[in-house]
């Protein structure tokens, strides 16, 4: 899982880079799709449910889903971007949100801002011995302090050999609830950060999840193991001594 991490995390990094304005959507997705099947492994998405691209890549009010095509990206836009791989058998999964062309607003920044520091939050208690409410508690604490909503509709996921694992991890419950975590369990951390109100709905291309009331979303994700070292980012591009 390791590994799948790694190439996951190089991947997220050369789809980043090519984000500018005026850049297609799709083009970004099939860059990302040649560059996982260049280096021996499958783009996770693609198949999945009938899912027909690599990427998930969601603009603006989107919170996730969004499916790549002939959009062209524009300054000031907010883009989640979601990938996930197979590597011998085994998943990685991760989302990292942008900001197009400069300077965020103040408040679109700071939507970014504890969104990813939610993501932290949550980490930091993917420790055995506490309950997956911890972590779901640690991540709602951290963006409702901020005046933000956490969505309900969706939610993190333990993850292996198969993308979906259980346990669901949501982004909002109660500390020292639910069952307790031990080294070794692989959780999808992600959560989905309205600027307005939580509620979510669906498209009538039947993926793409928007807000309610059309605020702006943020999403971070990270495939996260708990070790007797501590938590343990996997989708992050990890120093030589670690691979
Ligand atoms: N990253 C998404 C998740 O965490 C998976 C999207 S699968 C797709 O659940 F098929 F919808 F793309
Ligand atoms: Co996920």
């Amino acid at each position: 899982m390791r590994a799948a991490g790694h190439l996951l995390a190089l991947t997220m990094q050369e789809v980043l880079k090519r984000i500018e304005p005026g850049a297609k959507d799709g083009d970004i997705d099939g860059f990302a799709e040649e560059f996982i099947r260049s280096h021996g492994a499958l783009p996770a998405f693609k198949g999945y449910n009938g899912y027909p691209k690599t990427l998930c890549m969601s603009f603006n009010e989107q919170v996730v889903h969004g499916i790549p095509g002939n959009r062209r990206i524009k300054q000031g836009d907010l883009i989640g971007i979601d990938c996930g791989v197979i590597l011998d058998e085994y998943y990685s999964d991760m989302a990292r949100s942008v900001f197009v062309g400069g300077e965020p607003p103040r408040r679109v920044r700071k939507l970014m801002e504890v969104t990813e520091r939610a993501l932290e939050r949550g980490t930091q208690n993917m420790v055995e011995g506490k309950r997956l409410g911890d972590v779901s508690a640690a991540v709602q604490a951290e963006v409702e302090a901020h005046g933000f909503s956490v969505v309900r509709a969706l939610v993190g996921h333990g993850i292996g050999t198969r993308m979906h694992e259980e346990p669901q991890v949501p982004n909002y419950g109660s500390p020292g609830t639910g069952p307790e975590i031990r080294n070794g369990m692989v959780f999808a951390i992600e959560p989905m950060v309205n600027m307005g109100r939580f509620a979510v709905k669906t498209l009538p291309d039947g993926w793409t999840i928007v807000t309610a009331d059309k605020s702006l979303s943020c999403h971070f994700e990270n495939t996260v193991a708990a070790t007797p070292d501590g938590p343990e980012i996997l989708s992050r591009v990890q120093s030589e001594a670690n691979l």
